[in-house]
């Protein structure tokens, strides 16, 4: 290595997390918290009405000192600052990551390349909730004069995972006359099951999309004018029924859309950090402007807390330096996200784009190619569901799992004892992986010798439980901007761009490659390795012949 920096296993910290790892292997939960009476107060926080227990991991707080001294000397805090001023950090794509300007007050000003940005953002904001107070009130009339009835956003990726899981997180809150439905995927399945029985004179498609060059989106987007036009007739239909959503306007005009139905926002938004801007529009109709923007104000809430706590007491930080610990030092492969809420089904879904698509990544910003682990893979599903299917593996499996648990004090939807019951089986959980069952316990059962193997609990899982009053839209605001908080405080300790996603493209142009050989009607010559020749030919016997 010619670069004076030092690679980050070579950093003295990380040696002496390594050293301290090896002895706490061997340290169950069961004596941390023997030895420290109150250490769930100490290893809790709250941050803006977000209470956070982190005293089930396997850390001290020696541990927690020693991952607080890298982020230091690693520069999180002048990082931190240096993404909320707008430096160029996403340095592979020359931009400025400012998701957290999406949400700043109307009063605020930040200046980028001599623009004032938060202007522009509330004009985009007030555009918005303007569309969306007409379609609510009935005001914005399909063709024929018929009012919406429902709202289809076509977009894939971060134009497709932040309002659905948005939506239906906050459907509690959502304007039940009108139906909300999502299409991403370039099957047509997706397309003909969503607007199936819908009827085209009631239906408006928001089309979103950042660069609107998306394969899967500008197809679907075809397919719904085409389906559209099928019984509307008029080409002039589309004023009334398309409105998009995109950075590209020369695209969005190509397409159709008028200029005034076009809701703009910025190179400076990573497509899984805009669920707060324009890509937001579906969410917004859905759930009403003032809504909407107690959303915002919760982003901004925790943007504030993640931009001025100290690493100690700030709460994405020390969630993201959790996970850094397992990911590096524990070579923990996964992460479960577990919410104790029907309504954040789809939040697992949303946190995979925005933690693997930023994380996921093998070279440093400088392009030298880790020798750590990085980004995790994020899964899971909704407590209870979880608990009666893939539980067993994190109780008793060879793999450690860290967990996140999410849920709520005040249930949104009350049913005789449900949320007590639901909630009983999130705190039993967290309290079983951390604990487990000795082979004495079991024995003092009475559970017979030769199941004693079977029936142990080896414990010394670990979890993280946040516990936040109820799921409001700020409630939702402050926990999306919490997980995007956490995923740069992973990014700058592992020194990689998490705001790019080279990654995802050799696929996109393989694919562009394939289709010509899929469609053509003669027998193509294919120049593919003999596994993907042989597929192609298989398909297109099957296919055409
Ligand atoms: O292919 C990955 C990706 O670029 C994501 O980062 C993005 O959220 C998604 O595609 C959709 O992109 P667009 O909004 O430009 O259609």
């Amino acid at each position: 290595m010619t670069s004076e920096i030092p690679l980050l296993t070579e950093r003295p910290l990380w040696q002496a997390l390594v050293e301290h790892q090896a002895k706490l292997a061997h340290v169950q939960l069961r004596d941390l918290f023997a030895a420290d009476p109150r250490r769930a107060e100490h290893f809790s926080l709250e941050a803006v009405g977000l209470f956070c227990d982190y005293s089930k991991h396997r850390l001290t707080a020696h541990t927690l000192g020693l991952l607080i001294s890298l982020a230091e000397e690693l520069a999180l805090p002048q990082q931190i600052a240096a993404m909320f001023r707008g430096e160029k950090i996403n340095t592979t794509e020359g931009r400025a990551v400012l998701h957290t300007a999406l949400r700043a007050p109307r009063t605020d000003s930040l200046w980028l390349d001599g623009e004032d940005i938060i202007p522009p953002v509330h004009q985009v904001l007030d555009r918005m909730a303007n569309f969306a107070r007409r379609v609510r009130e009935g005001e914005w009339l399909g063709y024929t004069g018929r009012r919406i009835k429902a709202v289809v956003n076509i977009g894939i990726g971060g134009s497709d995972l932040g309002p659905v899981m948005a939506y239906e997180a906050l459907k509690a809150y959502s304007d039940r006359q009108i139906e909300f439905r999502f299409i991403s995927n370039i099957d047509g399945t997706d397309f003909y099951e969503t607007t199936r029985d819908l009827d085209p004179a009631e239906t408006l498609f928001i089309i979103s999309s950042k660069t609107f060059t998306t394969l899967e989106t500008m197809t679907n987007a075809a397919s719904a004018r085409a389906w559209c036009l099928a019984q509307l007739g008029d080409p002039a239909a589309v004023r009334q029924h398309f409105v998009a959503v995109s950075t590209n306007r020369a695209e969005v005009t190509k397409f159709g859309i008028d200029t005034e139905n076009q809701f703009g926002f910025w190179d400076w938004v990573g497509g899984r950090y805009s669920l707060d801007s324009a890509i937001g529009l579906a969410t917004m109709i859905a759930i009403g402007p003032d809504h909407f923007q107690d959303m915002l104000q919760g982003f901004h809430a925790m943007d504030r807390h993640f931009l001025h706590a100290p690493l100690n007491r700030n709460l994405p930080a020390l969630l993201g330096l959790i996970g850094f610990w397992y990911s590096s030092f524990w070579n923990c492969q996964t992460v479960a996200v577990l919410p104790y809420d029907q309504y954040l089904k789809r939040f697992p879904a949303y946190l995979q784009q925005l933690t693997m698509e930023s994380n996921g990544k093998r070279v440093t910003k400088a392009g030298v190619p880790v020798n750590y682990e990085t980004g995790p893979i994020f899964w899971g599903e909704p407590g209870t569901n979880g608990q009666h299917s893939f539980y067993q593996l994190l109780h008793q499996g060879t793999k450690l799992v860290p967990c996140d648990f999410i849920g709520f004090c005040d249930p949104i939807n009350p049913r005789g004892d449900h949320h007590d019951l639901l909630m009983a089986n999130c705190f039993a959980q967290t309290e079983a992986l951390a604990f487990g069952k000795t082979p004495e316990e079991a024995q003092a059962e009475g559970i017979p010798a030769h199941l004693i193997p079977h029936r142990t609990f080896p414990g010394n899982r670990p979890s993280t439980t946040i516990l936040a009053p109820k799921l409001t839209p700020e409630t939702l605001g402050k926990l999306v901007a919490l997980y995007e908080h956490l995923v740069f405080t992973q990014g700058v300790m592992w020194g990689i761009n998490s705001f790019d996603q080279w990654g995802v493209e050799l696929g996109k142009v393989l694919a562009m490659r394939i289709i010509p050989e899929l469609k053509a009607p003669q027998e193509p010559t294919l120049h593919h390795d003999s596994s993907t020749n042989n597929l192609i030919r298989r398909y297109r016997q099957g296919r055409l012949g």
